[in-house]
């Protein structure tokens, strides 16, 4: 059991579904709350008066004083690629120097940079760095990191990665979610020929995967220069036959066609959408397919051209926010700083960057049944923040106010 008690803020969606159109806007606040936790969940809401009067066991339970801090759901982190080694601070320089992310991919470099020392690590180091990278995460309120394969691209190597975050997830009390992403980028032995690496992917890499429960999602690098529609649509369906669920890096750099192929396979998340078409935005409505902003990786890679926020509402299509951590064109796990460039970079109201780091990130894995909003019955994952109003988290721009990451009902983190 645990008490938290008289919040100044309790702050949080509703409901299980992801929020789309304007409802994204809009948060639930309430004042001078506390939240009963039994076990791993949520037992009750209210004034500490009547909690303790319809839970008089309460009165015994570990408390949280909570009057100058306010209650978030634990965020959730939609997109990342944490299984990685090595480091591209060199790409990060000539980025800095105009050489595009494309073109140090066209030169070897970016996704193949990577593969080499992941290919080279170790399954322990491999898995250290996992370890090290989620623990970084409830520092920052973080109770659900999605993680990506892809620097492995070959079925052993791939499956070194997935092993890593099952392994990671053993040690770290937050939730990993691992997803598939062995089409990320062509191989060094596929070079001249995709066509033989995507029957690897979906003969052998994705069969195997599913019948060890390695991942419960599957992605594709969906993007001119990396895989097209149709291979996309191709990989991703094998991989629905296999119960893997699709998502997609879509339209990062120009419009792919990938909007499109989420929405005509239901994906339940398209990620980055700098330039989805309209048709694309038009299928991800009809399909309810999330829409995942990762407005870190367009500061990293200096890009001037965001998704178009208004757009997105307007067609009813909800917005999560994820870090994109990687080591290219991401290398943060600082989902607070993310969900603020959300709002800084790409226009977002305060309350929809909420939304898109808790319920609409939770709805995008498929969890927001579980986590996600602070309701009685979920699980207690929750965030709390020593600031006396949600708005202070933007305001306060540069400072990590976090004061407690609980995770299942268990205090995971808290600042010292
Ligand atoms: O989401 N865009 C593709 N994949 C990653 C970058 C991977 C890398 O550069 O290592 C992304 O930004
Ligand atoms: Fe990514």
């Amino acid at each position: 059991m645990l008490l938290i008690q008289d919040l100044a803020q309790l702050v949080t969606h509703k409901g299980t579904a992801a929020a789309g159109g304007e409802t994204q806007d809009q948060l639930t606040v309430l004042e001078g709350r506390s939240i009963l936790i039994k076990g791993e969940k949520i037992a009750a809401i209210g004034t500490t008066e009547t909690l303790l009067k319809r839970h008089p066991e309460a009165k015994r339970a570990p408390k949280i004083q909570g009057k100058k801090l306010i209650a978030l759901p634990g965020l959730v982190d939609p997109h990342t690629h944490l299984p990685w080694m090595g480091n591209r601070r060199q790409e990060f320089n000539l980025r800095l120097r105009g050489v595009t992310y494309v073109d140090i991919a066209k030169k070897g470099g970016g996704i193949l940079n990577t593969l080499q020392a992941v290919r080279e690590a170790t399954p322990k180091a491999l898995t250290r760095a996992t370890v090290d990278r989620a623990l970084s995460c409830l520092q920052y309120g973080v109770t659900t990191v999605e993680a990506k394969s892809g620097y492995g691209l070959s079925l052993k190597d791939e499956i070194k990665q997935l092993e890593a975050i099952r392994d990671a997830q053993a040690e770290v009390p937050l939730r990993l979610v691992p997803t598939l992403l062995a089409a990320h980028e062509l191989p060094p032995e596929y070079r001249t020929d995709r066509r033989a690496f995507i029957d690897l992917i979906v003969r052998s890499i994705i069969p195997e995967v599913s019948s060890r429960k390695l991942a419960a999602f599957c992605d594709v690098f969906c993007e001119k220069g990396f895989f097209s529609p149709e291979e996309a649509f191709r990989i991703l369906q094998a991989a629905g036959r296999h119960g893997l669920k699709p998502r997609l890096h879509a339209d990062e750099f120009v419009s792919s066609g990938a909007a499109e192929v989420a929405g005509h396979l239901r994906a339940l998340s398209a990620d980055h959408l700098n330039f989805p078409s309209d048709a694309g935005l038009r299928a991800m409505a009809k399909a309810g397919t999330v829409a995942v902003l990762l407005p870190g990786a367009s500061m990293f890679l200096l890009h001037r051209h965001h998704p178009n926020v208004s757009d997105l509402r307007k067609h009813g299509i909800p917005m999560a926010i994820g870090t994109d951590a990687n080591p290219g064109s991401s290398p943060t796990t600082n989902l607070l700083l993310v969900m603020r460039l959300g709002s800084f970079l790409y226009g977002m109201s305060a309350e929809a960057a909420i939304t898109a780091v808790t319920l609409n990130a939770a709805a995008s894995l498929n969890l927001a049944g579980e986590t996600g909003t602070l309701e009685t019955g979920k699980l207690a994952d929750l965030s709390l923040w020593a600031v006396p109003h949600y708005l202070d988290l933007f305001y306060h721009y540069g400072d990590n106010p976090l004061a407690y990451t609980i995770c299942r009902g268990k205090v995971a983190f808290q600042k010292r």
